[in-house]
């Protein structure tokens, strides 16, 4: 029954009920850390619109990769900045990139540590879209076959999952094909599902320099008013024998989030994307806001809806704080 015999507050009287009680546990399990990695030696150059986050070149791609190690954060994703681009993204799958180097290099440092690659072309062309451009339109299955190439050279370099985050129609099932053709059927792809195109990137693109240089990603990526596209979009890469799901960006998506984890039987991913970080970033610089706190906030809310992985840059400070306890 109601007021007085039921009483909420009854379960919030101290940590340790309200610890019981909790219904959702945000664990350094579900941490996956971005990483962009650029050519060089010693490089550590920041990413102004990025507080905290830099490029780095495969050195300190190590280093980095033993600080997420040292604070229990499990898997890592890589995007990569070449130091040539062309029209058609093709040098994105040279046996020599940026990407394929960083992977053996970090396999061989860090075994155990989880490999992810981003696989798209927009880090690779010349005019910053995801494959190549045909009668001014970004051409489907013509970059359907680039990114095969570029989701094996990855695995033949040893990484643990590929990640396409192009959203043609069509590459998950390419890509699975190309990978089981190559021996590589026990490779899981972690599928960009319901991207939407969104200003959230802003950040992210002067960090891989991957800004469309004419138009937008919205003749490819969804558009922010559809919910039930998401749906088709995740039901099309299931059937193309995707393993994981991915939402796109998490904060302004959490709805998707909820009602993908509701209709699939597939683990779900969100990507806290850079303009979600560099937003709590700005305001804490600026003493608005509790940035941890606002942090650990955000993540518990991305969880709380139903993602099971959860990519963000706050990675390792998350992790150092779910270690510290409450
Ligand atoms: C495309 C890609 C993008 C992001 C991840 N993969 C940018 C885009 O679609 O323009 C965005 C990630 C972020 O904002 O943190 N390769």
């Amino acid at each position: 029954m109601g007021f007085p015999g039921t009483r909420m507050r009854r379960l919030r009287r101290n940590a340790t009920i309200r610890n019981m009680v909790a219904e959702t546990r945000l664990s350094v399990d579900d941490f996956i850390l971005p990483l962009f990695v650029c050519h060089g030696n010693q490089v550590r150059k920041p990413i102004s619109s990025m507080p905290g986050v830099c490029r780095l070149s495969i050195d300190k791609v190590l280093k980095t990769c033993g600080e997420a190690a040292d604070a229990g954060v499990g898997a890592v994703l890589l995007f990569g900045i070449p130091d040539k681009k062309d029209d058609e993204g093709r040098i994105g799958y040279a046996a020599g990139g940026i990407v394929q180097r960083t992977i053996r290099a970090i396999k061989k440092h860090f075994k155990d540590l989880y490999v992810i690659t981003d696989v798209c072309n927009c880090e690779y062309t010349t005019h910053g879209h995801c494959g190549p451009v045909i009668n001014g339109e970004v051409a489907n299955d013509p970059t359907i076959e680039i990114l095969a190439h570029q989701a094996l050279s990855h695995a033949r370099a040893g990484c643990d999952m590929v990640a396409p985050s192009d959203m043609m129609d069509g590459r998950i099932g390419g890509i699975r094909e190309r990978l089981d053709t190559a021996g590589f059927e026990l490779l899981p792809i972690l599928s960009y599902a319901a991207k939407y195109a969104s200003a959230f990137y802003g950040p992210f693109r002067e960090a891989a320099d991957s800004t469309p240089q004419f138009g937008d990603r919205r003749g490819y990526q969804m558009d922010p008013r559809n919910g039930n596209e998401a749906l088709r979009e995740v039901q099309l890469d299931i059937e193309e024998n995707a393993d994981i799901v991915m939402v796109k960006p998490a904060l302004s998506y959490l709805d998707i989030i909820l009602r993908i984890k509701d209709a699939c039987n597939l683990p779900v991913a969100a990507y806290n994307v850079s303009g979600e970080y560099s937003m709590v970033k700005a305001a804490a610089e600026k003493g608005w806001i509790d940035g941890t706190a606002v942090m650990m906030e955000i993540l518990t809310s991305i969880k709380r809806a139903g993602a099971d992985l959860i990519i963000t840059y706050h990675a390792i400070e998350a992790a150092k704080r779910l270690a510290k306890g409450r």
